[in-house]
Protein backbone atom coordinates (compact mmCIF):
# COMPACT_ATOMS: atom_id res chain seq x y z
CA UNK A 1 0.00 0.00 0.00
CA UNK A 2 0.94 3.54 -0.92
CA UNK A 3 2.23 5.43 2.53
CA UNK A 4 0.50 8.90 2.30
CA UNK A 5 0.89 11.18 4.75
CA UNK A 6 -1.45 14.27 5.58
CA UNK A 7 -0.38 17.29 6.88
CA UNK A 8 -4.15 19.32 7.92
CA UNK A 9 -4.88 22.55 9.29
CA UNK A 10 -8.05 24.93 10.80
CA UNK A 11 -8.82 24.66 7.17
CA UNK A 12 -9.57 21.19 7.51
CA UNK A 13 -12.21 21.73 10.05
CA UNK A 14 -13.98 24.74 8.64
CA UNK A 15 -16.70 22.82 7.05
CA UNK A 16 -17.65 21.85 10.41
CA UNK A 17 -17.81 25.23 12.03
CA UNK A 18 -14.91 25.59 13.81
CA UNK A 19 -13.30 28.53 13.37
CA UNK A 20 -9.70 29.49 11.37
CA UNK A 21 -7.25 31.64 12.86
CA UNK A 22 -6.42 34.01 9.82
CA UNK A 23 -8.83 33.80 7.14
CA UNK A 24 -10.98 37.10 7.65
CA UNK A 25 -13.44 36.77 11.01
CA UNK A 26 -10.71 34.04 12.06
CA UNK A 27 -9.86 33.84 15.85
CA UNK A 28 -6.52 36.23 15.44
CA UNK A 29 -8.77 38.96 14.34
CA UNK A 30 -11.35 38.32 17.39
CA UNK A 31 -8.23 37.75 20.32
CA UNK A 32 -4.66 38.85 20.75
CA UNK A 33 -2.36 35.38 20.61
CA UNK A 34 -0.57 37.31 23.38
CA UNK A 35 -3.62 37.32 25.46
CA UNK A 36 -4.77 33.99 25.12
CA UNK A 37 -2.29 31.94 23.83
CA UNK A 38 1.21 31.75 25.60
CA UNK A 39 2.31 30.77 28.83
CA UNK A 40 2.95 34.62 29.77
CA UNK A 41 -0.32 35.16 28.97
CA UNK A 42 -1.96 32.21 31.27
CA UNK A 43 0.28 33.05 34.24
CA UNK A 44 -1.09 37.01 33.97
CA UNK A 45 -4.85 35.91 33.24
CA UNK A 46 -5.43 32.38 33.71
CA UNK A 47 -9.40 33.16 33.36
CA UNK A 48 -9.29 34.50 30.55
CA UNK A 49 -7.11 31.82 28.55
CA UNK A 50 -9.59 28.51 30.26
CA UNK A 51 -12.33 31.25 28.72
CA UNK A 52 -11.03 31.29 25.37
CA UNK A 53 -10.60 27.23 25.34
CA UNK A 54 -13.83 26.75 27.06
CA UNK A 55 -15.06 28.90 24.54
CA UNK A 56 -13.26 26.76 21.59
CA UNK A 57 -14.30 23.56 23.44
CA UNK A 58 -17.80 24.16 23.81
CA UNK A 59 -17.68 25.54 19.95
CA UNK A 60 -15.97 22.03 18.97
CA UNK A 61 -18.48 19.83 21.12
CA UNK A 62 -21.44 21.07 18.76
CA UNK A 63 -19.34 20.27 15.59
CA UNK A 64 -19.09 17.24 13.74
CA UNK A 65 -16.56 15.62 11.00
CA UNK A 66 -17.29 16.50 7.54
CA UNK A 67 -16.94 14.70 4.62
CA UNK A 68 -13.46 15.91 4.06
CA UNK A 69 -12.55 14.07 7.36
CA UNK A 70 -14.94 11.05 6.41
CA UNK A 71 -13.17 10.67 2.73
CA UNK A 72 -9.78 10.51 4.12
CA UNK A 73 -10.94 8.22 7.38
CA UNK A 74 -12.30 5.74 4.20
CA UNK A 75 -8.73 6.27 2.35
CA UNK A 76 -7.18 3.67 5.21
CA UNK A 77 -8.94 0.73 3.42
CA UNK A 78 -6.91 2.01 0.48
CA UNK A 79 -3.54 2.83 1.49
CA UNK A 80 -0.77 3.61 4.32
CA UNK A 81 -2.04 6.57 5.27
CA UNK A 82 -1.21 8.58 8.70
CA UNK A 83 -2.65 12.04 9.78
CA UNK A 84 -0.53 15.17 11.16
CA UNK A 85 -2.25 17.84 12.25
CA UNK A 86 -1.68 21.30 13.57
CA UNK A 87 -5.86 21.28 14.79
CA UNK A 88 -6.60 20.64 18.52
CA UNK A 89 -10.05 19.59 17.42
CA UNK A 90 -11.02 15.67 17.54
CA UNK A 91 -13.00 15.40 14.26
CA UNK A 92 -10.52 13.34 12.50
CA UNK A 93 -10.86 10.85 14.81
CA UNK A 94 -14.04 10.80 14.94
CA UNK A 95 -14.41 10.39 11.38
CA UNK A 96 -12.85 7.13 12.53
CA UNK A 97 -9.28 7.89 11.15
CA UNK A 98 -6.67 5.70 13.48
CA UNK A 99 -2.97 7.29 12.78
CA UNK A 100 -3.33 10.96 13.66
CA UNK A 101 -0.66 12.69 15.38
CA UNK A 102 -1.38 16.19 17.05
CA UNK A 103 1.33 18.82 16.63
CA UNK A 104 0.03 21.14 18.83
CA UNK A 105 -1.84 19.39 21.35
CA UNK A 106 -5.55 18.50 22.15
CA UNK A 107 -8.63 20.32 23.00
CA UNK A 108 -10.44 17.65 25.05
CA UNK A 109 -7.39 17.16 27.21
CA UNK A 110 -6.15 19.26 29.83
CA UNK A 111 -2.66 18.63 31.92
CA UNK A 112 -0.73 19.66 35.06
CA UNK A 113 0.68 23.38 35.23
CA UNK A 114 4.02 21.87 36.21
CA UNK A 115 4.47 18.31 34.41
CA UNK A 116 3.45 18.38 30.90
CA UNK A 117 3.26 14.57 30.94
CA UNK A 118 0.17 14.74 33.97
CA UNK A 119 -2.01 14.66 30.83
CA UNK A 120 -6.14 14.12 31.90
CA UNK A 121 -8.91 13.70 29.12
CA UNK A 122 -11.65 16.29 29.86
CA UNK A 123 -15.53 14.88 30.45
CA UNK A 124 -17.45 16.55 27.37
CA UNK A 125 -20.34 16.19 29.98
CA UNK A 126 -18.34 18.98 31.81
CA UNK A 127 -16.06 20.45 29.59
CA UNK A 128 -15.03 23.58 31.39
CA UNK A 129 -11.43 23.42 32.67
CA UNK A 130 -12.08 26.01 35.36
CA UNK A 131 -9.60 28.21 38.01
CA UNK A 132 -8.87 26.31 40.61
CA UNK A 133 -9.27 22.99 39.32
CA UNK A 134 -6.22 20.81 40.34
CA UNK A 135 -4.28 18.82 38.68
CA UNK A 136 -3.07 15.28 40.43
CA UNK A 137 0.10 17.18 41.14
CA UNK A 138 -1.79 19.67 42.87
CA UNK A 139 -1.08 22.25 40.29
CA UNK A 140 -3.86 24.27 38.56
CA UNK A 141 -5.11 22.51 35.21
CA UNK A 142 -4.47 24.32 31.87
CA UNK A 143 -5.31 23.35 28.33
CA UNK A 144 -3.35 20.11 26.88
CA UNK A 145 -2.24 22.80 23.73
CA UNK A 146 1.16 24.13 22.52
CA UNK A 147 1.07 27.35 23.01
CA UNK A 148 3.01 29.70 20.83
CA UNK A 149 7.07 30.07 22.56
CA UNK A 150 6.45 26.25 23.66
CA UNK A 151 8.31 23.17 22.19
CA UNK A 152 6.32 21.06 20.12
CA UNK A 153 6.71 17.28 21.42
CA UNK A 154 5.72 15.64 18.31
CA UNK A 155 7.99 16.91 16.02
CA UNK A 156 11.10 14.78 15.70
CA UNK A 157 8.26 12.36 15.23
CA UNK A 158 6.07 14.27 12.81
CA UNK A 159 9.56 14.86 10.84
CA UNK A 160 10.45 11.19 10.81
CA UNK A 161 6.90 10.41 9.39
CA UNK A 162 6.92 13.08 6.15
CA UNK A 163 10.31 11.54 5.59
CA UNK A 164 8.78 8.35 4.51
CA UNK A 165 5.99 9.64 2.58
CA UNK A 166 5.23 8.67 -0.92
CA UNK A 167 2.66 10.98 -1.49
CA UNK A 168 2.59 13.81 0.62
CA UNK A 169 -0.70 15.85 1.07
CA UNK A 170 -1.39 19.28 2.53
CA UNK A 171 -5.17 20.32 3.62
CA UNK A 172 -6.12 23.34 4.90
CA UNK A 173 -3.50 25.42 6.38
CA UNK A 174 -1.78 28.76 5.48
CA UNK A 175 1.54 27.36 6.10
CA UNK A 176 2.09 30.31 8.12
CA UNK A 177 3.06 28.61 11.53
CA UNK A 178 6.47 26.70 12.08
CA UNK A 179 8.24 24.47 12.75
CA UNK A 180 4.76 22.92 11.58
CA UNK A 181 5.26 24.56 8.12
CA UNK A 182 8.79 23.07 7.89
CA UNK A 183 7.41 19.65 7.78
CA UNK A 184 6.97 19.59 3.67
CA UNK A 185 10.14 19.96 3.06
CA UNK A 186 11.14 16.61 5.27
CA UNK A 187 9.00 15.00 1.88
CA UNK A 188 11.56 12.98 0.16
CA UNK A 189 12.30 14.71 -3.11
CA UNK A 190 10.12 14.51 -6.42
CA UNK A 191 7.07 12.52 -4.75
CA UNK A 192 3.62 13.78 -5.40
CA UNK A 193 2.39 16.59 -3.05
CA UNK A 194 -0.87 17.71 -3.36
CA UNK A 195 -2.43 21.04 -1.38
CA UNK A 196 -5.95 21.83 -1.05
CA UNK A 197 -7.17 24.70 -0.43
CA UNK A 198 -9.65 27.46 -1.40
CA UNK A 199 -7.04 30.38 -1.28
CA UNK A 200 -3.29 30.38 -2.70
CA UNK A 201 -1.03 29.20 -0.23
CA UNK A 202 2.96 29.77 -1.00
CA UNK A 203 4.71 27.03 -0.71
CA UNK A 204 8.52 26.82 -1.72
CA UNK A 205 8.42 23.52 -3.12
CA UNK A 206 8.71 22.40 -6.96
CA UNK A 207 6.21 20.09 -8.16
CA UNK A 208 3.00 21.08 -6.16
CA UNK A 209 -0.17 20.44 -7.58
CA UNK A 210 -2.91 22.51 -6.72
CA UNK A 211 -6.65 21.74 -6.48
CA UNK A 212 -8.34 24.94 -5.67
CA UNK A 213 -11.30 23.60 -3.29
CA UNK A 214 -12.55 23.32 0.26
CA UNK A 215 -11.57 20.10 2.30
CA UNK A 216 -14.80 18.38 1.39
CA UNK A 217 -14.66 18.54 -2.66
CA UNK A 218 -10.72 18.99 -2.51
CA UNK A 219 -10.44 15.58 -0.77
CA UNK A 220 -13.07 13.84 -3.11
CA UNK A 221 -10.85 14.94 -6.03
CA UNK A 222 -7.78 14.01 -4.73
CA UNK A 223 -9.11 10.50 -4.18
CA UNK A 224 -9.75 10.50 -8.05
CA UNK A 225 -6.31 11.95 -8.60
CA UNK A 226 -4.61 9.02 -6.55
CA UNK A 227 -6.30 6.59 -8.15
CA UNK A 228 -4.83 7.45 -11.83
CA UNK A 229 -0.99 7.71 -10.23
CA UNK A 230 -1.11 4.13 -8.30
N1 LIG B 1 -11.24 23.89 3.18
C1 LIG B 1 -9.88 23.88 3.11
N2 LIG B 1 -9.11 24.93 3.51
C2 LIG B 1 -9.76 26.02 3.95
C3 LIG B 1 -11.17 26.11 4.05
C4 LIG B 1 -11.92 24.97 3.64
N3 LIG B 1 -13.25 24.95 3.68
N4 LIG B 1 -11.48 27.33 4.54
C5 LIG B 1 -10.32 27.99 4.75
N5 LIG B 1 -9.29 27.21 4.38
C6 LIG B 1 -7.86 27.51 4.43
C7 LIG B 1 -7.51 28.97 4.38
O1 LIG B 1 -7.47 29.44 3.03
C8 LIG B 1 -6.12 28.97 5.02
O2 LIG B 1 -5.10 28.74 4.04
O3 LIG B 1 -7.36 27.05 5.67
C9 LIG B 1 -6.18 27.79 5.99
C10 LIG B 1 -6.27 28.22 7.44
O4 LIG B 1 -5.09 28.89 7.77
P1 LIG B 1 -4.89 29.36 9.31
O5 LIG B 1 -6.14 30.00 9.76
O6 LIG B 1 -3.60 30.10 9.35
O7 LIG B 1 -4.77 27.99 10.12
P2 LIG B 1 -3.50 27.07 10.29
O8 LIG B 1 -2.64 27.12 9.07
O9 LIG B 1 -3.99 25.73 10.72
O10 LIG B 1 -2.72 27.75 11.53
C11 LIG B 1 -1.59 27.05 12.01
O11 LIG B 1 -1.43 28.62 13.82
O12 LIG B 1 -2.45 29.87 15.43
C12 LIG B 1 -1.75 28.73 15.21
O13 LIG B 1 -1.78 26.80 16.53
C13 LIG B 1 -2.52 27.50 15.59
O14 LIG B 1 -2.48 25.33 14.55
C14 LIG B 1 -2.62 26.72 14.30
C15 LIG B 1 -1.48 27.26 13.49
Amino acid sequence: MKKIVVLTGAGMSAESGISTFRDSGGLWEQYRIEDVATPEAFSRNPQLVLDFYNMRRRELLKASPNKGHAGLAEMQDEYDISIITQNVDNLHEKAGSRRVLHLHGELMKARSSVNPDLIIDIDPENPEIKLGDKAPDGSQMRPHIVWFGEAVPMMYEAEREVGKAEVLVVIGTSLNVYPAAGLVHYAPAGIPVYLIDPQEVAVHRQGVHFIKKGASEGVAELRKLLKEII
